[in-house]
């Protein structure tokens, strides 16, 4: 009999995650050059049901992306401008009188996918209110609660440049984002090929190609197999370690919490199943480390003055945990 392992993978063994990976990153590259570890992360959120935040200075397909995305994915999507007189109901609904008649009118938060855009140039109480969208699911309005529609994704972006009028995210809220992406510059070689792709003026030609490849149950199949992912003993003990060494290292004020160890758990079981794999190794954890952890550390002032980043300080944490093999 021949070697079981030399068979080619069913769909079942590919599973439905991977295969999910396969079909959009098929699609979306039809319009972004590039920018795979962002995509990938807004398909692990959006198995997980977590969020995204993404960081980056203006013009790097970050809206182009979340867009192509959310059509690659049939989903509907609609995008808020964050500005400095956006309201909570701007954003949430409220309270309308029609034919005499107090009815409740959903803001773009009622949606599938919400690009929540330059979270940081709204004041807190706005800011307050999506993230309170985010962590409930829901929206309370005069004490009624209107369920959001599942699944429901939030891309939020910021510009890492902090300019004046800008209200940054306090870690408490920062917390609550599953992923925080830095979208940076494309290579020569990208740069050069997005230049000879087909436009319209300004416009993206490829947005008219971009076709649904997804499943309306996909979603959901692959938050199940995300769920039933397989974690040792070894791999969870190894997450635990691997937070409370954040709140160790010399140049950290605040390290990551509770709800971080769920994440990076969380994470690197999605991470896991994009890669075929329907088990979780250190690999997996060390893989996602960065994206989860980086927006949730505090570092003290000494360290910013040493330019040291939350990626070196998410590196120096995985360098001192011993790995379990
Ligand atoms: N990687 C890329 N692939 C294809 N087109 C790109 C890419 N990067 C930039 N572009 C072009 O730049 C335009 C601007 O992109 P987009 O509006 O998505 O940027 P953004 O990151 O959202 O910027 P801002 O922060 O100003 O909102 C796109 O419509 C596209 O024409
Ligand atoms: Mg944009």
């Amino acid at each position: 009999m021949s070697d079981p392992t030399a068979q080619p993978p069913t769909p079942a063994e590919t599973g439905v995650l991977r295969t999910l990976r396969t079909r959009l990153h098929a699609e979306v590259s039809k319009v972004v050059v590039g920018q795979e570890e962002a995509l990938d992360s807004l398909l692990v959120s959006l198995a997980v049901g977590g969020h995204v935040l993404l960081e980056g200075v203006p013009g790097t397909a970050k809206t182009l992306l979340a867009s192509t995305f959310a059509k690659a994915l049939g989903l509907e999507f609609r995008r808020a401008q964050f500005t400095p007189d956006l309201l909570p109901s701007d954003l949430t609904g409220n309270m309308t009188l029609r034919d005499r008649e107090l009815v409740f009118r959903p803001g773009p938060v009622f949606t599938n996918v919400l690009l929540a855009d330059e979270i940081n140039r709204t004041p807190p109480k706005t800011q307050a209110a999506l993230l309170e969208a985010m962590q409930e699911g829901q929206v309370s309005i005069d004490g009624t609660a209107h369920p959001l529609p599942q699944p429901f994704l939030v891309i939020a972006t910021q510009n890492p440049i902090e300019y004046e009028g800008t209200y940054p995210l306090p870690e408490a809220q920062l917390d609550r984002f599953l992923i925080k992406v830095l979208v940076g510059y494309p290579t020569e070689d990208q740069e050069r090929s997005l230049l000879v792709m087909g436009r319209r003026g300004l416009a993206p030609t490829g947005t008219d190609q971009v076709t649904r490849v997804v499943d309306g149950n996909d979603v959901m199949a692959a938050r199940a197999e995300v769920d039933a992912t397989a974690i040792t003993d070894e791999v969870a003990a190894y997450v635990t370690a691997l937070i409370r060494q954040t709140r160790v290292l010399p140049a950290v004020a605040v390290g990551a919490s509770p709800r971080a160890a769920v994440h990076l758990l969380v994470a690197a079981k999605a991470s896991a199943r994009l890669w075929g794999r329907h088990f979780v190794i250190p690999d997996d954890v060390i893989r996602v480390a960065p994206a989860v952890l980086r927006h949730r550390l505090v570092l003290r002032p000494e360290a910013e003055l040493d330019r040291l980043t939350p990626d070196a300080v998410v590196a120096n944490a995985v360098a001192a945990v011993p790995v379990p093999r």
